[in-house]
C-alpha cells in the first residue's frame, strides 16, 4: 500500500516528483524540548535501558515501565513540534517524501509530515502484551487518559502496554523503511547517532551515487560515503541550509 501511495504522489499534478526518505532520531526533537537518549543528560543515564526498555525489564517490573511512558507521554503533549519539523513537512510540496523516524514521538505529524514510518513504535499507542503486533489490540490514548495502569487490558485480555519496540524486539516496519529507500532521489540524516541497529542500517541501502545530508552538529558513528554532505548544525538551522543550498538549487 505504502508504495502505492508513494508512486500515485510522483504522478499527481502531471509531473514527476522527486523522491526523498529522511531518517531521523532523537535530536530531530531536541529543539522541541525532547531528550536525547545519549550523550550528556540523555535518557538512557537517568533511566537503565534494561529496566525501562527490554521485555525482560518489562516482565520483571511492568509498573515501573507504564510509569516511564506515562511520563514521557505527558511531556510529549506538552510540547510541539519545531521550525525542523515544519521544514520537512513542507517539503511534502514539491516532493515525495518518507519519514522513517526512530522516535516514538508524533512531533512530524502534528508539523504535517504524511508518510511517516515509525520504525520504534509510537508513544501515543498501546497494545497487547501477549502479542504487541496484533492490530486489533492497538489503541490511541488522547488526552485527557494518557496513562495505562497495571489491570488495564487490551482486547486480547492481556495487560497492556507501550507501542514501543523495546530492544532484543523485532522491528516490523524496517521491510517498509527499506522499500522506502528503493530508487530516491535523496537520502537525509537528521539527527540521529547511528548507533542502534537496525535502523542505522538504512544508510547502506541508499542507491549508488544519490545524494546524502547528515544534518546534526556533531559527529555520528558512522562511516558515511564521500560523496555525503554533513551540514553540523541543529535539525531547524539545517533543514533550512538544505533546503535553500542543496535542494532548490
Ligand atoms: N538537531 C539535530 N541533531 C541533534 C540536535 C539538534 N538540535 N541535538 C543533538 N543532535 C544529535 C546528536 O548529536 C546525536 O547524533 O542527535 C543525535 C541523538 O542521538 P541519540 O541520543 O543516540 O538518539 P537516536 O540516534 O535517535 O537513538 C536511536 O536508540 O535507544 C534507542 O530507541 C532509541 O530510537 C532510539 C535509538
Amino acid at each position: 500500500m505504502r508504495e502505492v501511495y508513494a508512486s500515485l504522489k510522483l504522478f499527481i499534478g502531471g509531473n514527476i516528483m522527486k523522491r526523498i526518505t529522511i531518517l531521523t532520531g532523537a535530536g530531530m526533537s531536541a529543539e522541541s524540548g525532547l531528550s536525547l537518549f545519549r550523550g550528556g543528560n540523555g535518557l538512557w543515564n537517568n533511566y537503565p535501558v534494561e529496566q525501562v526498555a527490554t521485555p525482560e525489564g518489562f516482565a520483571a517490573n511492568p509498573s515501573l515501565v507504564l510509569e516511564f511512558y506515562n511520563k514521557r507521554r505527558t511531556e510529549l503533549l506538552q510540547v510541539e513540534p519545531n521550525d525542523g519539523h515544519r521544514l520537512v513537512a513542507s517539503l511534502e510540496e514539491k516532493y515525495a517524501v518518507t519519514v522513517v523516524t526512530q522516535n516514538v514521538d508524533n512531533l512530524h505529524e502534528r508539523a504535517g509530515s504524511t508518510n511517516v514510518i515509525h520504525l520504534h513504535g509510537e508513544l501515543m499507542k498501546v497494545c497487547s502484551s501477549r502479542n504487541p503486533n496484533d492490530p486489533r489490540c492497538v489503541r490511541t490514548l488522547s488526552s485527557p487518559d494518557l496513562e495505562i495502569k497495571m489491570g488495564d487490558l487490551a482486547a486480547d485480555g492481556s495487560q497492556l502496554r507501550p507501542f514501543i519496540v523495546w530492544f532484543g524486539e523485532a522491528v516490523p516496519l524496517m521491510e517498509d523503511a527499506i522499500a522506502a529507500m528503493q530508487g530516491i532521489d535523496a537520502f537525509v540524516i537528521i539527527g540521529t547517532s547511528l548507533n542502534v541497529y537496525p535502523a542505522a542500517g538504512l544508510l547502506h541501502y541508499a542507491p549508488a551515487g544519490v545524494p546524502i545530508y547528515l544534518i546534526d552538529p556533531n559527529d555520528v558513528n558512522a562511516t558515511l560515503p564521500s560523496n555525503a554532505i554533513h551540514i553540523r548544525k541543529g535539525a531547524s538551522e539545517g533543514m533550512n541550509i538544505l533546503i535553500n543550498e542543496y535542494l532548490d538549487k
